[in-house]
């Protein structure tokens, strides 16, 4: 009587799981394998935080690259200025502001002004391309749902790693796609993505020094696809999460208190409950 059900039972997980592993074949075969690069970048693990001058000049390639289709429409210009970002200075911060130009609320629908720090970046729907300020959480997936938390805790979510090797990881190979062009990349989804390669050896001239702080003398690095990438995706992960490191810290705070607490709330229990102990 059992083994009358559990054969049948077994069969059909067994052509289930053999059904399974087709289909999950035949999706490999039709996409090829997504590769994604490990960065370390200075932000991760519990006590990691943005290296201002990458930011800065992570920001210098957006501005100069890729905010010529991209928008970044959830950050604001002050963030810029923000001790734990870029830390740009407050006359910097008005002066980026004002090379973009926004809409103006006071004017006729569609009039535009240049920004003012408490603007937002606009919006850039031109091109068909997404918004850039969620983009490092929105495909956090490296470290994220395939690692486990404290993965994500020592390695950062990996969102800003997508970026890089998306950006580092154009093959050179086009296709021609219902008249479309698109380029072989071994980062994103499906293998072909329809945004050129943005980045070019030497595309950008950095402009902030690349050193420590304190060292304002210190030479920019050379700003090779790699090192472009790398400070982007920093900038970007940053522009996601501009209070990360605040988080961080006050998340470790809360840490040390909790345990402090235990640490008396132990004591003191062993002190309530010594009298009765004792008399036993
Ligand atoms: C010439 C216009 C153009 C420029 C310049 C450009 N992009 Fe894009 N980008 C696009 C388009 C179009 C898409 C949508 C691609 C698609 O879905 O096939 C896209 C998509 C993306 C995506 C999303 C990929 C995904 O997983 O959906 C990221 C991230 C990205 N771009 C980053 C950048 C960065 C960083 C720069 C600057 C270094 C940049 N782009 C410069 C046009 C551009």
């Amino acid at each position: 009587m059992i083994k009358t059900r559990i054969i049948p039972a077994l069969v059909a997980a067994t052509a289930m799981t053999a059904m399974g592993g087709m289909l999950s074949g035949m999706a490999t075969a039709a996409e090829t394998e997504q590769h994604i690069e490990d960065v370390s970048f200075s932000y991760e693990g519990p006590f990691g935080k943005f290296d201002r001058f990458q930011l800065q000049r992570g920001f210098q390639v957006f501005h100069e690259v890729c905010s010529a289709c991209h928008g970044l429409r959830y950050l604001s210009f002050r963030e810029l200025g923000s001790e734990t970002g870029p830390a740009f200075p407050e006359e910097q911060v008005k002066a980026i502001a004002a090379l973009y130009e926004v809409a103006d609320e006071e004017g006729e629908p569609g009039d535009t002004r240049p920004g003012k720090p408490f603007d937002n970046f606009p919006a850039n729907t031109g091109a068909g391309a997404p918004d850039l300020s969620l983009m490092a959480k929105a495909r956090a997936g490296f470290h994220g749902p395939y690692g486990l938390g404290i993965n994500q805790l020592i390695n950062g979510i990996g969102g800003a790693e997508y970026i890089y090797s998306l950006l580092t990881g154009y093959t050179g190979e086009e296709v021609e796609e219902a008249g479309a062009i698109l380029y072989e990349n071994t980062a994103f989804a499906g293998g072909k993505i329809s945004m050129a390669p943005p980045l070019d050896e030497g595309l950008v001239e950095y402009a902030m020094h690349g050193g420590e702080e304190g060292q304002s003398g210190a030479k920019a690095p050379e700003a090779s696809v790699e090192q472009m990438s790398e400070d982007v995706s920093a900038f970007l992960m940053w522009a996601a999460e501009p209070k990360m490191t605040e988080r961080k810290q006050s998340g470790f705070r809360n840490i040390v208190w909790l345990a402090g607490l235990t640490v008396l709330l132990y004591f003191t229990n062993k002190a309530l409950w010594a009298k009765v102990k004792r008399k036993e």
